[in-house]
């Protein structure tokens, strides 16, 4: 841990969950806890929770859960010490500098001065630019349409054609060679360092919150690569970092834009369209899907017009489709790209192309029905056949009829024929089983099935939360040591002491574990299911079996893992007694 447990606990306190979430996810109040729609997963009833009493979240649906802390690590894409400081910033807190251990400060000092080194390579690009060594460059950038405004706006630059000419720079700033490799701006090699950037327009790539995390250079010209950008580092992230969102994500608008290249976020920003993002070189991801999914629910996809760009949007669809995004396409035709029609044509042109754009259902029959050859019967019959299986994906019967009648208009399938096709394969349709035939990048970790033993301790320590007065009564029969399995014994130790002392903080367990993995369980054991709707009899029935559980588990885990002959026989003998204890629990 970066600061003090002291101080970390004083921040986490003095922000207070649902309020910190609330600003994220609109929360509903149903008893002691809130529920809203998770941000993590797409889902259209909420199952995601916030519990003041335990200032935790938990979401029932895909089992992410954590503290204040964990979320913001979550959602905003923090490390736990951005987290921390963002939080006290929120609360009023000053932190105090330097509190550090020696291996945690080098890290966070790398990144910071990476995010420096970027920062002032940034600045030397974009003077570079408007020196007379950047004039060539700077013409360029004219030629390609853009104003001065625009140039500064984005912060482009220009990478000097001598070989070392940045790097000279920075190490006369005073920094190591060991940061400079990290930042993947240079070359080092037996024969020297060089700028790995050299002659290039240089478009800064920064985060949402407008940190230069990485660049892109274009070479002015032909030439080979035609961009050239940062590999990925300590700070940059291709598949969760979008060019242009620190600036789209506060447009106001309420869809984005999604394009392919620098130039074309930069052409639609100069025209009005503020709300345009392209990623950076690389295919969509879900991670992508997911970043957009915090800021909007609608997307427009303006690839470009070649088969390339087709290829590209078919593969973003089903991917924005499953982070509950949806999407339309945009057709640039006869330009190649947004840039290119805006060039010719004009923003009002394109906002009228933005209104005409094919929802993405129509878009894919577009092209299937591009791929199939007319004259075939039999390819036909497929077309018709593969069509229907995709109508298939809308459950809802309105919203199905709706495209069936779409459908059969504008490629001609007499409307009879496509609906008894969907009515035929419908009797068949697995939905889950046709969905998941979509490659998943984030393939799911397989869940074991949970020890009798394990369910036992988790319902077990739910119980000693939720309820005030449990402990005093168990504790003559369960100790903590009878939680053998991590991460239960970990937090049964934690607990037991917070329950000593008369101060129970779930929250606060959560900080003691250090991986995404660890918190989710952590969270998900304080949500178990203790059925609290119940009556009291069989609550307290359930109870008296978790007890009978977690002791019988234990006396087996230790007399199995037992290698002292002495000890072992006291476990025999303390199994032996267990079994004439009668449990007495009054709730
Ligand atoms: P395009 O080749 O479509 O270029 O690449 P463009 O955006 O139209 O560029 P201009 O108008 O000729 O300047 C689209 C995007 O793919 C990535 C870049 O992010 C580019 O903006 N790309 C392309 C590379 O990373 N490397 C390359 O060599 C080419
Ligand atoms: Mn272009």
């Amino acid at each position: 841990m970066y600061y003090s447990d002291e101080l970390i606990e004083e921040v986490r306190s003095s922000n207070d969950i649902v309020d910190v979430i609330s600003s994220y996810v609109r929360l509903q109040k149903k008893g002691g806890t809130y529920f809203g729609l998770c941000p993590f997963h797409n889902e259209k009833s909420p199952s995601f929770s916030v519990t003041p009493a335990k200032q935790m979240y938990y979401c029932f649906g895909c089992g992410q859960g954590g503290n204040v802390f964990t979320f913001m690590m979550k959602y905003e894409n923090y490390s736990f010490t951005e987290a921390v400081q963002n939080l006290a910033d929120r609360a009023g807190i000053t932190l105090p500098v330097g509190e550090f251990t020696a291996a945690e400060k080098a890290k966070a000092d790398l990144k910071m001065q990476l995010l420096q080194v970027n920062n002032e390579a940034a600045k030397y690009f974009y003077r570079l630019l408007k020196s007379e060594k950047g004039q060539r460059a700077y013409e360029y950038l004219k030629n390609r349409g853009l104003s001065d405004e625009t140039i500064t706006k984005f912060g482009l630059g220009y990478s000097s054609n001598y070989k070392d000419d940045l790097y000279q720079y920075i190490k006369s700033k005073g920094y190591t060679d060991e940061v400079l490799k990290e930042s993947g701006l240079f070359t080092f090699s037996e024969k020297g360092v060089y700028d790995k950037f050299s002659n290039r327009v240089m478009f800064p790539i920064m985060d949402i919150n407008n940190r230069v995390i990485a660049f892109g250079g274009r070479v002015m010209g032909d030439g080979q690569p035609k961009y050239l950008n940062s590999p990925e580092t300590m700070l940059f992230d291709k598949s969760r970092n979008l060019y242009g969102l620190n600036v789209a994500r506060s447009s106001r608008k309420d869809s984005i834009l999604i394009c392919e290249g620098y130039m074309d976020v930069i052409a639609l920003h100069q025209a009005g369209f503020n709300n345009a993002v392209a990623s950076l070189g690389t295919a969509y991801t879900s991670k992508h899907a997911s970043l957009l999914k915090r800021y909007t629910e609608n997307v427009y996809l303006t690839f470009d017009s070649d088969g390339a760009g087709v290829k590209a949007a078919l593969r973003a669809l089903p991917i924005l489709r499953q982070a509950g995004i949806s999407a339309k396409v945009i057709n640039m035709k006869p330009y190649k790209d947004p840039d290119e029609f805006i060039k010719n044509l004009g923003a009002e042109e394109y906002e009228k192309r933005i209104e005409n754009a094919r929802n993405s259902f129509m878009f894919e029959v577009d092209k299937l029905r591009e791929e199939t050859d007319e004259n075939d019967p039999d390819k036909k019959a497929k077309f018709q056949k593969e069509v229907a299986t995709r109508l298939l994906r809308f459950s809802d019967a309105l919203e199905r009829n709706v495209y069936i009648d779409a459908v059969s208009e504008e490629f001609m399938i007499p409307k009879d024929s496509l609906t008894k096709t969907v009515n035929t394969l419908a009797l068949t349709y697995d939905g889950e089983k046709t969905e998941s035939t979509i490659k998943q990048e984030e393939v799911k970790k397989e869940k074991t099935p949970m020890s009798a033993g394990c369910e036992a301790q988790k319902t077990l320590l739910t119980w000693l939360i939720e309820e005030q007065g449990v402990y005093n009564q168990i504790k003559s029969y369960i100790t903590k040591k009878d939680f053998v399995e991590e991460p239960y014994a970990k937090v049964a130790e934690m607990l037991f002491e917070q329950l000593e002392n008369g101060e129970i903080n779930p929250a606060k367990i959560i900080n003691y574990f250090g991986s995404e993995e660890e918190q989710n369980q952590v969270a998900g054991l304080f949500n178990a299911n203790i059925g609290a709707d119940l009556v009291r009899e069989e609550k307290i029935k359930r109870l008296v079996q978790a007890v009978e559980k977690v002791k019988a588990n234990s006396l087996d885990y230790r007399s199995k893992n037992e290698t002292d002959l002495k000890e072992f026989l006291n476990i025999q003998k303390e199994k032996d007694s267990f079994k004439n204890v009668k449990i007495k629990i009054d709730l």
